[in-house]
């Protein structure tokens, strides 16, 4: 039995699903009920003594970073009998500057893994192409899409791609203490994933690059906390966090090319839709 967290999000959701094409046995870990193909159980990761129904006969996890007590939280699953983890990080913890937030979460993430004493492996990918998700209220009243750091290339990685990886690190040997790095087969800037959404949908949508200075404002506006506006700064800003770099893994571990953002969009096109 495998245990996914963030199931109901984009690459929580992804590992599940891709766990059910695989005929592997698959528990969610939920807040609250959701609309899933496989079994729930209610638990809260920053509670780590909520987890315990969930953990019941678990062999391996699929781990979202960040919570509110890591290392306590793994124990919990050494004690309840689980082999093997599959941390989702990322490559923040390998910014040439990790005095930020995001950096420092995500190290303390692969820390408390690292020292856990169970089976690990790291998934660092670079953005996820899901955050296009975030441009849908723009979306939704017209056809400009203002946002930030409009200079900055980016290998983004489809979730099912990063899902696609950890089913293996789950379920084969030869994954432990190995640490891969996630892309998408090509870096785009953010004007070229609208255009390629742009193509998909059908629409004639123009991108809009806030400065720095707006990039603040707006993150702020949306009431993102002040170490996190650093960090996205520091990373996107300041050129702290390469995620141009293309990389071989997702093809080496599955045996298939990652998708591109095309196939993304297509495969996502209902969502932009609603
Ligand atoms: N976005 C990127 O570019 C990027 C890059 C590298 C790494 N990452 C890491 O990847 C993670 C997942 O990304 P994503 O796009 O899949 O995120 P997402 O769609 O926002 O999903 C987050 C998931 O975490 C669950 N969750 C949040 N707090 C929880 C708690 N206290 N207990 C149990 N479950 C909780 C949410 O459940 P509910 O439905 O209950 O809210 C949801 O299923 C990020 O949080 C980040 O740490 C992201």
């Amino acid at each position: 039995m495998i245990l996914v967290t963030g199931a109901t999000g984009n690459a929580g959701g992804e590992v599940v699903q891709a766990l059910v094409r695989a005929g592997e046995k698959a528990r969610a870990l939920v807040r609250r009920p959701a609309d899933l193909p496989v079994e729930q159980v209610v638990g809260d990761l920053d509670r780590p003594e909520s987890l315990d129904a969930a953990l019941h006969g678990v062999r391996g996890v699929f781990l979202l970073p960040g919570y509110r007590d890591m290392p306590g939280l793994l124990a919990r699953m050494r004690q309840a009998g689980v082999e093997r983890v599959v941390l989702l990080s990322s490559l923040a913890t390998v910014a040439t500057d990790t005095r930020n937030a995001v950096s420092e979460y995500m190290i303390d993430s692969e820390t408390a893994v690292r020292e856990s004493g169970l089976a690990w492996t790291f998934l660092r990918p670079n953005a996820l192409m899901s955050n296009a998700l975030r441009w849908l209220p723009q979306l939704r009243a017209g056809d400009v899409v203002r946002d930030a750091f409009g200079d900055v290339p980016i290998a983004s990685v489809d979730p099912y791609d990063i899902a696609a990886v950890a089913v293996r690190a789950l379920l084969d040997p030869g994954h432990e203490g190995r640490v891969h790095p996630l892309s998408g087969p090509e870096r785009l800037l953010p004007a070229q994933r609208l255009a390629v959404l742009a193509e998909v949908l059908g629409r004639d949508l123009r991108f809009h690059a806030l400065s720095d200075e707006e990039a603040r404002a707006d993150m702020a506006g949306q009431h993102m906390p002040e170490k996190y506006i650093h960090a996205f700064l520091s990373f996107y800003g300041a050129g702290t966090l390469d995620e141009s770099q293309i990389y071989p893994t997702v093809e080496e571990v599955t045996g298939t090319p990652p998708r591109t953002f095309h196939q993304w969009a297509v495969a996502h096109r209902a969502a932009f839709s609603r």
